[in-house]
C-alpha cells in the first residue's frame, strides 16, 4: 500500500530506503537530482510526525568501509533541501547508527552510512543477506520503499528487510511505477522509442520487448555503430560490438516484418580520437556509410539530427534512454541537445529514463519540468519495459 497504509506513523520509527546514488566529484555532487526526488516521501514522513531514518548506497564499494564513498556530503544536501537539519550515522547498523537513530526526536530524520559497506546488503546467499536485514530491521517499525534506482536489486535493504517490517510503497516508487505502466499498457500513438548510450548489449531486452509496441525506433550513440555496420557499413574505430551483429540483423528483419520503421542517423560526427585530456576536438560531419577508416564516431550528425526530431514531432508517447554521443564534451552534444529539445515539444507523454540520459537533460541546461518525466532508474527502468519482474516491488505486494 501506499504512506496511508502504514497508520499513524507519529513517534514510530520509519526505515525509508531511498536512491540517493548520486554523481559525486571528489565530495560535491555534480546533480543531485536523485536527493531532489527522495525528498517528498522523506518530507511527508517527518511531517506525520516519524522519526525517519533513511539507508541508501552509493557507488559500489566492495562490502567495506570506504571514504571514497560515503554518504557524508548526501545527507548535507538532503538537510538543505528540507530546510531543517540532519542526523548522519558513521556506520549503517553498528553504535553509531543506534545511537543515532535513539536519539531523534518526532519528525526528525538521520540518514545511516552507505549500506554497500556491510557484505550482507549485497550477498547472492540468502541467509547472510536476511542476517544483515534483521540488523537493519531492529532499527525501525515500519519500512517504506522508495529507491526506485534500486528495485531491480534483490538486496537486503531493498528486498529482504520487506520482509521484516510492516511496510509501505513510497511516492517516487509508485509514480515512476504509473508513468512506466503508461508506457507499456496501451501508450498512445505514435509511439517513438529512441535509445542511445554506448552499448547494445544493455538494450537488448528493451529492444526485443518493444519492437512491435512501437511505431519508430530511433537508435543513436555508441550503439549505433553495431546497427550501421550490421547493415554493411564501415564504421572505422568507432565502437562495435561484433558479437552483437547477427542481433541487429535480427532487429532490422523483425522491425520490417512489423512494419516499425527503425531510423538509423543518416551522418554522424566524427574524430580520430576519442575526446580526453586536454586535445582540443576535431570533429567533422561525414555520410554515415563514409566512415574513414580512421575515425570514430562520436555523436549523430546535423541532418540526423534534424530527422530524430522530426521523426518525434508528432509523438503522442515518447520513451528515451541514452545519449546520442558524448554529450559530456561540447563538440559531441548537439545531437543529445536535439533529442532533448524534441521531447520538450511532444505533445503528449514524454519519459527520459534515468542515468546518463536524465544526467545529460540536466547538465546540457534543459528544464526538467519541460518533460513529461524525468525517471531516477536506470538499469530498473530498463529492466521493467524489457518485461522483468522488479524484486523490490514484487516483494511489496507479497
Ligand atoms: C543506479 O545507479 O542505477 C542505481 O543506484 C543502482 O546502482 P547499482 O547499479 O550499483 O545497483
Amino acid at each position: 500500500g501506499d504512506l496511508a497504509s502504514l497508520g499513524d506513523v507519529t513517534g514510530k520509527r520509519v526505515l525509508v530506503r531511498s536512491d540517493l546514488n548520486v554523481p559525486l566529484d571528489g565530495t560535491r555532487i555534480t546533480d543531485d537530482g536523485r536527493v531532489r526526488a527522495s525528498v517528498p516521501t522523506i518530507r511527508a514522513l517527518a511531517e506525520a510526525g516519524a522519526r525517519v531514518v533513511v539507508v541508501a548506497h552509493l557507488g559500489r564499494p566492495k562490502g567495506a568501509p570506504d571514504a571514497a564513498f560515503s554518504l557524508g556530503p548526501v545527507a548535507e544536501r538532503l538537510g538543505e533541501l528540507l530546510g531543517s537539519p540532519v542526523a548522519f550515522a558513521t556506520d549503517t547498523v553498528g553504535d553509531s547508527a543506534r545511537s543515532t537513530v535513539d536519539a531523534l526526536s518526532d519528525g526528525g530524520v538521520a540518514v545511516l552510512e552507505n549500506v554497500r559497506f556491510n557484505p550482507g546488503e549485497t550477498s547472492k546467499d540468502d541467509a547472510e543477506r536476511g542476517a544483515f536485514a534483521d540488523q537493519l530491521a531492529s532499527l525501525a517499525d515500519a519500512f517504506v520503499s522508495d529507491g526506485f534506482g534500486v528495485v531491480h536489486r534483490k538486496q537486503a535493504s531493498v528486498y529482504d528487510v520487506a520482509q521484516r517490517l510492516p511496510h509501505a510503497m513510497g511516492q517516487l516508487v509508485s509514480t515512476e511505477i504509473e508513468v512506466l505502466r503508461r508506457l507499456t499498457e496501451s501508450p498512445e500513438r505514435p509511439y517513438v522509442v529512441v535509445l542511445g548510450g554506448s552499448k547494445v548489449s544493455d538494450k537488448l531486452g528493451v529492444i526485443d520487448n518493444l519492437l512491435e509496441k512501437t511505431d519508430r525506433l530511433l537508435i543513436g550513440g555508441g550503439m549505433v555503430f553495431t546497427f550501421l555496420a550490421a547493415q554493411g557499413h564501415e564504421v572505422g574505430a568507432s565502437l562495435l560490438e561484433k558479437d552483437q551483429l547477427d542481433v541487429c540483423r535480427a532487429y532490422l528483419r523483425r522491425a520490417e516484418e512489423a512494419g516499425v520503421q527503425i531510423l538509423l542517423p543518416s551522418d554522424v560526427v566524427v574524430d580520430t580520437a576519442f575526446p580526453s585530456g586536454d586535445r582540443t576536438p576535431q570533429p567533422s560531419v561525414v555520410p554515415a556509410s563514409e566512415i574513414p577508416a580512421d575515425a570514430m564516431g562520436l555523436d549523430i550528425g546535423p541532418e540526423a539530427s534534424r530527422a530524430f526530431a522530426g521523426a518525434l514531432a508528432d509523438a503522442r508517447t515518447v520513451f528515451w534512454n541514452g545519449p546520442m554521443g558524448v554529450f559530456e564534451v561540447g563538440a559531441f552534444a548537439d545531437g543529445t541537445r536535439a533529442v532533448a529539445q524534441a521531447l520538450t515539444q511532444v505533445d503528449g507523454l514524454s519519459v527520459v529514463g534515468g542515468g546518463d540520459s536524465a544526467a545529460a537533460v540536466r547538465t546540457l541546461g534543459f528544464d526538467e519540468d519541460a518533460f513529461g518525466h524525468i525517471s531516477t532508474g536506470g538499469g530498473a527502468s530498463l529492466e521493467y519495459l524489457e518485461g522483468k519482474t522488479l524484486p523490490g516491488i514484487t516483494v511489496l505486494e507479497d
